[in-house]
């Protein structure tokens, strides 16, 4: 199972956690940006990101909630970034957004919301590498994991394999040792967690990992 280790309020400062995780079987560092507009809260500014990410070797899934993804995209491609998601719910072109991401030389994430029918995305899973479900509304960590989740992964897991395409989907919100056996079962190829992994980082990334 990959592991996305979300950076997101957490007691310690951001470069003392990312600077332990490349000591541990984290795949990814998630970013979470919120402008204050797609949602209420407001993250770091990209000079920060720049700084908190320095400490740390290991590459980047940047989850964009924000209302203009479009601006954040040049500044992210200079990171070590793998993975740039935007969220359905933010863009009117999708098509147009998928385009301008691959452009940079980056893989493209959709990240769609616990009440956006999983079906409008179908359309683009044979352009993209990534989808993020959302198991909670995006805003903040430490939310409970809304229980419909495995079933919209499962429903996305059988398009995937019907259109023979390789998008890998993530799980992001709520995620534990039990809620991420439940996104497994579905069909889940990454968990993000903030809250749960942040108790106890080197164990829990090693529960998450041998899940
Ligand atoms: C929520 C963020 C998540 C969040 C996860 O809006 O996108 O990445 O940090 O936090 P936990 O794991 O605590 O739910
Ligand atoms: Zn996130």
């Amino acid at each position: 199972m990959k592991v996305s280790v979300s950076i997101l309020s957490s007691s310690i400062k951001p470069q003392e956690i990312v600077k332990k995780l490349d000591n541990t079987k984290a795949d990814f560092i998630h970013v979470d940006i919120m402008d204050g507009k797609f949602v209420e809260n407001k993250t770091w500014t990209f000079s920060e990101i720049k700084k908190i990410t320095d400490y740390s070797n290991l590459p980047l899934d940047v989850h964009l909630m924000v209302k203009d993804p479009k601006k954040y995209v040049e500044d992210y491609a200079l990171l070590n970034t793998v993975y740039l998601t935007f969220h359905y719910e933010a863009v009117e072109d999708i098509n147009d957004m998928i385009e301008y991401i691959k452009n940079y030389g980056l893989k493209v994430g959709i990240a769609i919301n616990p009440n956006t029918d999983v079906s409008v995305l179908f359309p683009y899973l044979k352009y993209i590498d990534l989808i993020i479900v959302m198991s909670v509304f995006p805003g903040a960590s430490g939310q409970p994991f809304i229980e419909t989740t495995p079933e919209r992964i499962n429903m996305l897991k059988e398009e995937i394999f019907k259109q023979n395409v390789k998008t890998i989907i993530s799980v992001d919100g709520g995620i534990n040792n039990e809620t991420g056996l439940l996104c497994k079962d579905a069909g889940v190829d990454m968990l993000v967690s903030a809250s749960y992994i942040h108790r106890d980082i080197q164990n829990n990334i090693n529960i998450l990992k041998e899940l």
